[in-house]
């Protein structure tokens, strides 16, 4: 084939493949050229690239969620072992799949819930979680199997917010008869979505940042930094809440 053909059947592949939610260059080639958000996600990847290891040789790396793999493909190139990317929607699987051939990159890419990450059986060193946790009916339950099942040392995990950015301080515990804290906008708050939200009638609930932040510890992770306003790098740390952990409702070593 000529080159120009092979540039017109890569466009072709590449359309017929559409929408993309990630906007990527294969081979010269953009996967959405007129996307709503730009030259997304290769954009927002530059607040935070830098607060991950530039090298990841020898470290694997779980992306759940990866939809058309701009995190996945990211990862490898910086030599990560083996990279896993997740997702529930065949048709963004497809995509990674073909980018990340197009690419000559070998990542794993399995239609998977989060709900069934223990199915991996293994611990990775970086789990990516980005732009997932608002799309899920029972998002701390997600964070919960993710620290149970998956995570061994470093989460990167971005999630839409909404309401007060302001971080209240809240005490250990307050009387059942005294004041409440609860209509302070820095207290910890999860807004409920019943109908739709930006015309998505995938997103259920969406924190305000102290919320965000809350969940995470929560969950049993340590926020090392916010590399920009919805994104988090944080480390794995024993749960420490009572009553005695651990929180996911299927814990390992139970049936998944
Ligand atoms: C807003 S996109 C974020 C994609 C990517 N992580 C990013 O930050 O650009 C949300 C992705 O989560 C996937 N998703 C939704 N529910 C999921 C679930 N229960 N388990 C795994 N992936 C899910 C969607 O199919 C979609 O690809």
């Amino acid at each position: 084939m000529t080159v120009p053909a092979e540039q017109a059947m890569l466009e072709r592949q590449i359309r017929e493949l559409g929408p993309w939610f990630h906007n990527m260059v294969l081979a010269g080639v953009r996967t959405e050229p007129d996307h709503f958000l730009g030259d997304y996600p290769a954009v927002k990847y530059r607040h935070f690239r830098d607060v991950l290891p530039a090298d990841l040789t020898g470290k694997t790396v779980l992306d759940i969620g990866c939809n058309a793999g701009f995190y996945s493909l990211e990862m490898k190139r910086r030599g990560a072992e083996r990279v896993v990317g997740i997702d529930t929607d065949e048709r963004y699987l497809q995509q990674a799949r073909f980018a990340a051939q197009v690419s000559g990159l070998e990542v794993e890419f399995r239609n998977l819930p989060v709900w069934q990450v223990a199915q991996l059986g293994q611990r990775f060193d970086l789990v990516i979680f980005m732009g997932v946790l608002y799309h899920l009916r029972h998002p701390l339950l997600a964070l919960d199997l993710i620290h149970e099942h998956v995570a061994k040392d470093m989460l990167l995990f971005q999630s839409l917010q909404r309401g007060s950015i302001d971080i209240a301080t809240v005490d250990e515990d307050y009387e059942f008869t005294a004041p409440a804290p609860f209509d302070q906008p820095g207290y910890p708050k999860l807004h409920f979505v019943e109908r739709r939200y930006s015309r998505d009638e995938t997103n259920w609930w969406i924190p305000n940042r102290a919320c965000t932040e809350a969940m995470i510890r929560s969950a049993g992770f340590r926020i090392e930094c916010r590399p920009e306003d919805e994104t988090y790098f944080c480390r794995w740390h024993p749960v420490m809440v009572p009553p005695d952990g651990p929180h996911a409702v299927y814990p390992a070593g139970q049936a998944r």
